[in-house]
């Protein structure tokens, strides 16, 4: 029997750079109708997908000339809602689709993100996956009194002390705590019920949380480290790991990363899964996929792909000189404090120390920002070709996150209606949920 992936659907930007205004996109409804979301929820639960996934970043891009304008003129990545009360919404009309949520450990208190995704788990009956992220920008720091963003391993160093005490807190009151006996009128019994007592460099909590335990207990804890450090990090506490899709021999090499990883960790490597993040469009037929991936390059101007790439990297590409070599550009951004490893990936493909000018850069970025240069474009049988292959080398643990969607909701019906049967009649996606929960969905294979 052939191993069956998972999959992710990415909802994070099909409101961004210019994908809602592709004819035939966010048609009769702006972001953030609720009423769109629901749609896309039924959707994904009619393909059985295992779960739809909401990123964050909660900085408006300004580093880009120093300013926001280009950014809020051309929805760079901005607007983004809080996506927890749409995803309580979203369950009410659903019974097996999960849910992913981002929220930052450099940010935020664990007590609090602890105590709201325990509720989430409830309320969607253990449909709830946590994606923790170090963030990298800048733009999001200063809304959290950072003036500086904290030292790249400091913040693995802080996300990991947060995941300690976030299942520190989820594990205090014991399952079977509760009682609610009306005969004796006696709720909860104390001797389950546990403090937490953390004093840790970064936070001190008292515990327990306040709640009663979740479906899930936990819910499904996913981190996106690509660095050493962060993939040290994904070792210590996650369920499944996203990652990036570089091409596939660094993609088993980030594997083998993970896997060592996961070992010195004491921990079975075999029940990590990786979600690659990928960028797919699937037409009908083969022409039409490549005509549509085209068509994507003139969705924006130059002015919001240097917004949106000078925000990824932490590093205005503004004032670029009229050559230079990638190896300058990357030195720059290491020492700059923000993640070198999304520009390493973007410019994988080029020569560290060849000269590259202004204008060969800039269309390099284009593409990038449109995802242009990943896609995989073209019919159900060519992506699924592609699916199992990047599945099948690195060892068929996890699966895809599809990512970046141009049209919303077409592009998921695609998903739906012609690569999940293609991928079923391969026997490599299932033909019905059989889990009681996300973590079980996440882990039938
Ligand atoms: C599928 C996927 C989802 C991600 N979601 C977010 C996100 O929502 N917000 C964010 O700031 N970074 C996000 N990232 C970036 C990672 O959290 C991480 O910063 C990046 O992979 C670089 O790793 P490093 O910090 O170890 O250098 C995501 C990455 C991937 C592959």
């Amino acid at each position: 029997m052939p191993k069956k992936m998972h999959i992710g659907y990415d909802l994070s930007w099909t409101h961004l750079e210019g994908r809602w205004s592709i004819p035939g996109s966010w048609s009769h409804k702006v972001f953030p109708d609720i009423g769109m979301y629901k749609e896309m929820a039924l959707l994904a639960e009619r393909g059985l997908l295992d779960f739809i996934f909401f990123g964050d970043g909660s900085g408006i891009p300004s580093t880009w000339k120093g300013t926001r304008d280009d950014a809020v003129k051309w929805a760079v990545g901005w607007p983004r809602q809080d996506m927890s009360p749409y995803i309580a919404i979203m369950s009410e009309i659903t019974k097996h689709i999960g849910f992913g949520l981002t929220y930052s450990s450099t940010f935020m208190h664990p007590f609090y993100v602890a105590r709201l995704l325990n509720s989430l788990d409830h309320v969607t009956n253990g449909r709830i996956a946590f994606n923790v992220i170090a963030s990298s920008r800048q733009a999001d720091a200063a809304n959290y009194g950072f003036d500086e963003l904290m030292e790249h391993s400091r913040r693995y160093d802080r996300m990991e002390e947060f995941m300690d005490v976030c299942k520190a807190l989820w594990n205090s009151v014991e399952p079977d705590a509760l009682i609610w006996d009306r005969d004796t009128g006696i709720a909860a019994d104390p001797a389950k019920v546990h403090a937490v007592d953390h004093k840790g460099e970064y936070f001190s909590v008292a515990g327990p949380l306040s709640c009663v335990p979740s479906p899930q207990i936990e819910p499904v804890i996913v981190q996106a480290g690509a660095s050493p450090r962060g993939i040290r990090a994904s070792a210590h506490f996650v369920d499944h790991v996203f990652a990036a899709s570089p091409g596939l021999a660094k993609q088993i090499q980030h594997r083998k990363a993970l896997d060592d990883a996961l070992l010195a960790e004491g921990r079975d490597p075999s029940k990590v899964g990786i979600l690659w993040d990928v960028v797919l469009l699937v037409e009908e037929n083969s022409t039409e996929a490549k005509r549509r991936k085209e068509q994507l390059l003139s969705v924006i101007p130059e002015e919001a792909i240097g917004a949106f790439t000078s925000h990824q990297y932490g590093y205005d590409l503004s004032n670029l000189p009229d050559s230079f070599t990638i190896h300058e550009i990357n030195q720059d951004i290491i020492d700059r404090n923000a993640s070198p490893v999304g520009f390493m990936n973007m410019t994988s493909h080029l020569d560290p120390d060849k000269t590259i000018t202004r204008a060969e850069f800039y269309d390099e970025l284009r593409q990038h920002s449109l995802s242009h240069k990943d896609m995989i474009a073209g019919s159900a049988q060519e992506v699924a070709d592609y699916m199992e292959e990047v599945f099948v080398e690195p060892g068929e643990r996890g699966g895809f996150m599809i990512a970046h969607p141009p049209k919303s909701p077409r592009d998921l019906l695609n998903v739906i209606d012609y690569l999940v049967p293609e991928l079923q009649r391969r026997g490599r996606f299932r033909t019905a949920y059989t889990g009681k929960n996300l973590r079980e969905n996440l882990g039938d294979d």
